[in-house]
Order: C-alpha cells, then sequence, then structure tokens
C-alpha cells in the first residue's frame, strides 16, 4: 500500500508582541539587603553608553503608563547584559515593586544613557576621587571597570560611604572583582584605593566622608599630601545632601564644576532615590 503524503500542517501562532515597549529581561536579581538589591538585564544590541552614565529604567504603571527612573549602569560599557543597583523604598512608587522582579520578568529601558560623570566633563589630571554613598556607587562601578580610567590617571581613589556594614558588600565584591578584572586587573592593583566608612554601625574607619575630607583624616590616612585643582579630579555620586556639600567643598578649594560641554575639575550627580 502506498502511503499518501501528509499534508504539510501550517502551526498558527499568536504573532509575538514584546508586552512594553522598550522590553528588556530580567536575567538576574541579587538582595544585598532589606534596603539594597541589585539586578541584571538583557542589554539592547544597539545600546552603547559611556562609562557613569544612566538611562531610564521602570515599571509599567496601574494606569498603563510607565513609571520610569533614573538608573546608573552599574556594569562596564563591554558586558553583555546591563547591570543596576538599586534601594528599596517601602512605600516608593517604583521600587516598592521593582523590588520584587524575578528573572524572566520584564523592565522598560529607555536606551538613551545620558549624565555627567564621565571622563568627557572632566580636565585631564593626576588623581582621580569617585565620592559615593549608597547605591551612588553604581556609576563608579561602571568606571572602575573602563581602561580610560587607569589611562587618564596615576591614582584611582573609590570612598563609599554607608549607615552599615551591610551596605558596604557591593562595593567590596566590586573591588575584588576589579582587582582580578582580565582588562584592568592589573592597573587596577597599582593605582586603585578603596576607601569604605559607615556612619551608623562600628567599623573600621566610622564617619561622614565630608567629616573625614574636612579635618584631613582622609588625605592622611591616603598618604596624599597636595590635594587641589590643580592635580585632583572628582566624581561625586550621592544624597542631594552629600553632592551640595562636596560641591561647597570643592569650591572653596578652588576646584571647577565640570559639564560635558565645559570639561571641568569635579562633576556632580544624584543617586537615585525613592
Ligand atoms: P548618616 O548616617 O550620617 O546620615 P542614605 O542611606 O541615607 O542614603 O545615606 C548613605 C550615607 O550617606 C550615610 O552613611 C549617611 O550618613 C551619608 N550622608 C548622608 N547625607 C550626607 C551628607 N550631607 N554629607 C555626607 N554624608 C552624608
Amino acid at each position: 500500500m502506498q502511503m499518501t503524503e501528509q499534508k504539510p500542517v501550517t502551526i498558527q501562532t499568536a504573532t509575538p508582541v514584546k508586552a512594553m515597549p522598550d522590553a528588556q529581561t530580567v536575567t538576574a536579581v541579587h538582595h544585598y539587603t532589606d534596603r539594597l538589591f541589585s539586578f541584571r538585564v538583557t542589554r539592547p544590541a544597539s545600546l552603547r553608553f559611556r562609562s557613569g552614565e544612566f538611562v531610564m529604567i521602570g515599571l509599567m504603571g496601574e494606569n498603563g503608563r510607565p513609571l520610569l527612573r533614573a538608573y546608573s549602569i552599574a556594569s562596564p560599557s563591554w558586558d553583555e547584559e546591563l547591570q543596576f543597583y538599586s534601594i528599596k523604598v517601602q512605600d516608593g512608587p517604583l521600587t516598592s515593586k521593582l523590588q520584587h522582579i524575578q528573572p524572566g520578568d520584564e523592565v522598560i529601558l529607555r536606551p538613551k544613557p545620558v549624565g555627567t560623570l564621565v571622563h568627557d566633563a572632566l580636565l585631564p589630571g593626576k588623581r582621580i576621587w569617585f565620592f559615593s554613598t549608597g547605591t551612588g556607587i553604581a556609576p563608579f562601578a561602571s568606571l572602575l571597570r573602563d581602561p580610560e580610567t587607569y589611562e587618564r590617571f596615576d591614582q584611582v581613589i573609590l570612598t563609599h560611604t554607608c549607615r552599615d556594614v551591610a551596605e558596604l558588600k557591593f562595593g567590596e565584591e566590586l573591588i575584588a572583582e576589579t582587582l582580578v578584572d582580565p582588562l584592568v586587573g592589573e592597573e587596577a592593583s597599582e593605582k586603585l584605593r578603596y576607601y569604605p566608612t559607615t556612619t551608623r554601625e562600628e567599623s573600621p574607619k566610622m564617619g561622614r566622608i565630608t567629616t573625614l575630607l574636612q579635618d584631613g583624616t582622609l588625605f592622611e590616612d591616603l598618604g596624599v599630601t597636595d590635594f587641589g585643582p590643580q592635580n585632583d579630579r572628582a566624581m561625586v555620586c550621592g544624597s542631594i545632601g552629600l553632592n551640595n556639600d562636596l560641591r561647597e567643598i570643592f569650591e572653596s578649594r578652588g576646584f571647577c564644576e565640570g559639564a560635558n560641554s565645559e570639561p571641568g575639575q569635579f562633576v556632580v550627580e544624584k543617586a537615585f532615590v525613592g
């Protein structure tokens, strides 16, 4: 008996529709404390960014409108995914929901990176200081793994101040990874200094960075004797209070604030809050 060839069957599938415009998929989530978490998402193929820049990230709100906030990209520019570091605010419109994301979920990511914590906004110098509090460390996580940081400066100093010891964990992991990074590890081992401090829990170094800078402890601890606008460059990322206080301190010491259009001796950006 001759078998009749079966007619090919066309399987009808629903046209794939992206649930949200600019949707990216969450690939990993890590909770550090009940106030802090980091997450990784897929990277849009076309997205190029300068280390230190931020993008708008969010979720679709109940009213059908996207709820977006600025998030610094914490991953290096060569990474095939994007990493972000976030606070959890229990009644925050976005982070009260965002803190519950799981791998496989989608977030909205507007692929238009911008920001002032970029090398282009600073004049050449000898020493670069990255001053951060809380999640303000995120842009520096990208900059610390950018070879340009070590090409441009002889010394790279990251200060990170948090309320308690557990909140320093993200920075400790970042430093450990940077020191063995195949691209920058060798240079980082020679040039990078890490200066973590806490303000509300005992740790080897306590105090607000503004106080430690003003009373000279910071420079004494690091053996810096010539801090000034001639050789030093600074990037600042933290709360509005920290940013304003450090801006005032730098200006009183003769530093000029820089921007993309006009590079200077220091730049400032607000860490995500709320
Ligand atoms: P403090 O504990 O004395 O407020 P937060 O978690 O609230 O974002 O704060 C992160 C860190 O930044 C805390 O250690 C906090 O110190 C510190 N901080 C907050 N405001 C300032 C400021 N104006 N100058 C220096 N450090 C600040």
